[in-house]
């Protein structure tokens, strides 16, 4: 290589490496959506899928253009549409959008800003991974768009191969380990990137308990289900009760009963014979604690969950069902290599995990870089969901990371992990 002299920063290129890998996985998703569903509202609840892809833009633009770089926005006429508390889910779908050729153009043009800016300023760690990790999460919320959707002949445009084959029926969901109590601390460690939510970190007393070594299993809530498990009125708190009667709601969201009575899945690439050995999926809040209530468990706090995923951790816990590029669950237990001490398997990725946890703040809470990202959810009935999914990618999902959701939601890739007092075990 030529020698070359140059004034400008050394290059960043760890972020920009990041940014440009999440950049080609979600634009591979969207090129094997047709257009004509990236600009329709597939879901009430969720978004027109350009919507996502446009709001990336803007965020991007707004945090690293437009803060970082001191440039003003380059589409200040978009900023209002994409900005996801003056244009709320609800009217997504019934407003003037970019079309998806538009949404790909925006995100280009920003990148090329952004690329500007970061050769003229450096990245600044901070904000360079939050613009990462809100396009990684992004993703997510659009797999399960995609999941929503069951699009015909939908044909994933990468794909990792299939989770290794363990014995059949060896988990249940409902064998519980034990975890020592004590005074733990929770929260992020204080180094390296967290968001807001997961600091300050904090002491906590937890009483000795017993958590699930996997997720509860598609056989084990099947046996609930046809055992009458959404029958039973005595499995149900009052709000949850009320809610699955106005609904119907007598399965999980993604279950359809087949020709002949048996049961399939409906994945984010079409529908398979239910896996008695996977975990169940897309059940709510409500259907988790039912579900618990039935088996005299409960859900686990968000303190217990970390204090499973952290005490005295041997193991990498990012050795499990993470990446983005499955597109379906795997049988539980099926990476060992990522079991925590007191044995519990698959903490990170699967599924996330429904904590007994209203989302709030942790004491000595301060709100960074903006309070809509957490604080504006703390006390307004959303319940802590842990450990990531399939759909996660593992820079998201960490021991202390904190999503949340209204028990009410299955859109979410979501299941349940049982807790119980040590007392009653
Ligand atoms: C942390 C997944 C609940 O999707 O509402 C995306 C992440 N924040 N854009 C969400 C987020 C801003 C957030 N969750
Ligand atoms: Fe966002």
């Amino acid at each position: 290589m030529p020698a070359t002299t140059t004034t400008t920063p050394e290059p960043a290129t760890e972020p920009l490496c990041a940014l440009a890998a999440a950049r080609e996985r979600t634009l591979a998703l969207a090129s094997a959506i047709p257009d004509a569903d990236l600009e329709r509202q597939i879901d009430p609840l969720m978004s027109p899928l350009a919507w996502d892809l446009a709001h990336i833009a803007a965020y991007e633009d707004l945090w690293l253009g437009h803060r970082h770089g001191g440039r003003p926005l380059l589409r200040e006429d978009l900023a209002a549409t994409y900005d996801a508390f003056e244009t709320p889910r609800a009217v997504r779908g019934s407003i003037e959008l970019l079309d998806a050729a538009g949404a790909r153009d925006y995100l280009a043009a920003v990148r090329a800003r952004t690329l500007e800016v970061t050769a003229e300023r450096g990245a600044d760690p901070v904000l360079y991974e939050l613009v990462l990790r809100h396009e990684l999460q992004h993703l997510e919320t659009m797999l399960q768009t995609l999941a929503l959707a069951r699009l015909p002949g939908f044909d994933p445009p990468f794909r990792r191969p299939p989770a290794p084959a363990r014995a059949p029926g060896r988990h249940t969901g409902l064998e519980l380990v034990a975890v020592p109590g004590g005074t733990v601390e929770i929260g992020a460690p204080p180094d390296g990137f967290a968001y807001d939510n997961e600091r300050p970190r904090h002491r906590v007393d937890v009483a000795p308990f017993r958590i699930g070594r996997t997720l509860v299993t598609n056989a084990s809530w099947l046996t609930f289900t046809e055992g009458g498990g959404y029958e039973r009125r005595d499995f149900w708190e009052d709000e949850p009760w009320a809610w699955k009667q106005e609904h119907d709601i007598t399965h999980p969201r993604h279950w359809q009963r087949g020709p002949g009575g048996s049961w399939v899945e409906w994945t984010a690439c079409g529908a398979r014979p239910l896996d008695p050995d996977r975990p169940v999926a897309h059940v709510s809040w409500f259907e988790a604690a039912a579900f618990a209530r039935a088996h005299g468990a409960r859900l686990p706090t968000e303190a217990e969950w970390e204090t499973a995923a952290t005490w005295d951790r041997n193991a990498d816990p990012r050795d499990g069902h993470l990446g983005q590029d499955a597109f379906d669950t795997a049988p539980v237990g099926a990476y060992p290599g990522g079991a925590a001490r007191c044995g519990a398997l698959d903490l990170l990725g699967n599924l996330w995990e429904w904590t007994a946890s209203a989302f709030c703040g942790y004491p000595g809470f301060q709100a960074f870089p903006y309070p809509e990202y957490s604080e504006v959810f703390f006390g307004r009935g959303y319940r802590v969901l842990r450990g990531g999914s399939w759909a996660t990618d593992p820079r998201v999902a960490s021991p202390a990371f904190r999503n949340w959701d209204l028990p009410q939601r299955r859109q979410i890739f979501a299941g349940v992990r049982l807790a119980m007092d040590e007392e009653h075990a």
